[in-house]
């Protein structure tokens, strides 16, 4: 078995206020609470609002993680944050949530994997922690989706939300011997299917333009049903090998966090790799799918509430675009 060397020390998340649920959508578009209930498993998402940007998010979050964790800001020397919805296309978020906390010890910036952006950044902090370049990361998922979604377009608006969390990563003490920590990060992407799931315009490819607003391009265009198919399949055998790798099976998880886009691609996964749905970690009925937030809230809140015990293992996957995916199995 694995002896892990970066420990998760603190995790904190944030959604805002405002909630939007499956009756305020069916007035906005053509849609029921039966359909995006039996079909995603989601009975309300939350909507940052104008002039709210994912930095807002991101902060209280980070805040939330700093005092869990017990660390003083100034010994931060690492801020990663996964978004697919930065405040602004340069500078980045991760510099604004640098700013807002006053981490003047520490380097910042994002990490653009979609959804997957949290265990991507995870990844990178961890990697950083284990060489000796930084002690302590402090890691984000966050994202206000609902600014980049086609209100009119009932395939895709009702199935996303916005929020933010975050982790605190450290370096494990030499002589402990429990086992607690990260013991393994698969990441993987395939960019051949990069449009069953992308927003076209904004970038180089499509700069911002009166023509790239009037065909709706700024929004997010998605394959849903190629994109499940994929998340289900590529979503177990990540978790499957991230296990193996670290020395676990399945059998051995005490709790699983798939990324919270679909009850039923939970399920799917689930059902796939032998777990039975009560081990399952499921808040998608309450937030939809937050993208690179969706892990980090569903940490923070199986943490604050007991449903993750000390010494518990958990694994935890996700699936975005790109295509992206990546697991991690983690001992608490
Ligand atoms: O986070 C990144 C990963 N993203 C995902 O994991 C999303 C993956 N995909 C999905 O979760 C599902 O594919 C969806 C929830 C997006 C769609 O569910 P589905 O069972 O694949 O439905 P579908 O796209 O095949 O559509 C079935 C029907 C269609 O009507 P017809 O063509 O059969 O007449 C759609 O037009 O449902 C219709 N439909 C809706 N009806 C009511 C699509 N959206 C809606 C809606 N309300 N909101």
């Amino acid at each position: 078995m694995s002896k892990p060397n970066v420990h998760i020390l603190g995790t904190g998340s944030y959604a805002p206020e405002k909630v939007l649920n499956n009756a305020d959508l069916m007035r906005m578009v053509d849609t029921t609470d039966d359909w995006i209930t039996t079909r995603t498993g989601i009975k309300e998402r939350r909507v940052a609002g104008p002039g709210v940007a994912t930095s807002d998010l991101a902060t209280p979050a980070a805040k939330a993680a700093l005092e869990a964790a017990g660390l003083d800001v100034l010994d931060v020397d690492l801020i990663l944050l996964g978004t697919a919805t930065p405040d602004m296309l340069f500078p980045s978020t991760a510099c604004v949530v640098q700013s807002n906390l006053g981490a003047r010890n520490a380097a910042a910036f994002d990490l653009s994997a979609a959804c997957s952006g949290f265990l991507y950044a995870v990844s990178v902090g961890k990697a950083f922690i284990e060489s000796g370049t930084y002690r302590n990361a402090l890691v984000i998922g966050a994202e206000t989706l609902t600014n980049i979604l086609n209100w009119e377009d009932r395939t895709t608006c009702v199935l996303f939300g916005d929020g933010a969390g975050a982790v605190v990563l450290g370096r494990a003490d030499e002589e402990d011997k429990t086992g607690t920590g990260i013991h393994a990060i698969h990441l993987h992407s395939d960019g051949d299917l990069t449009k069953l799931l992308y927003m076209p315009a904004g970038g180089s490819r499509i700069p911002t333009s009166a023509d790239s607003v009037e065909k709706k391009l700024h929004y997010v265009k998605m394959e849903g049903r190629e994109v499940f198919k994929h998340a289900v399949k590529l979503m177990s055998t990540a978790m499957e090998e991230t296990l193996a790798d670290a020395g676990f099976t399945p059998a051995d998880l005490d709790l699983l966090i798939p990324h919270q886009a679909n009850l039923r691609i939970m399920e799917a996964v689930a059902k796939r790799l032998e777990i039975p749905n009560e081990k399952v970690f499921v808040n998608v009925d309450r937030y939809g799918n937050t993208s690179a937030a969706s892990v980090p809230i569903a940490l923070d809140e199986a943490v604050r509430s007991g449903r993750i015990k000390p010494g518990d293992l958990v694994g935890t996957v996700v699936f975005g675009g790109g295509f992206t995916w990546a697991a991690a199995a983690v001992r608490f």
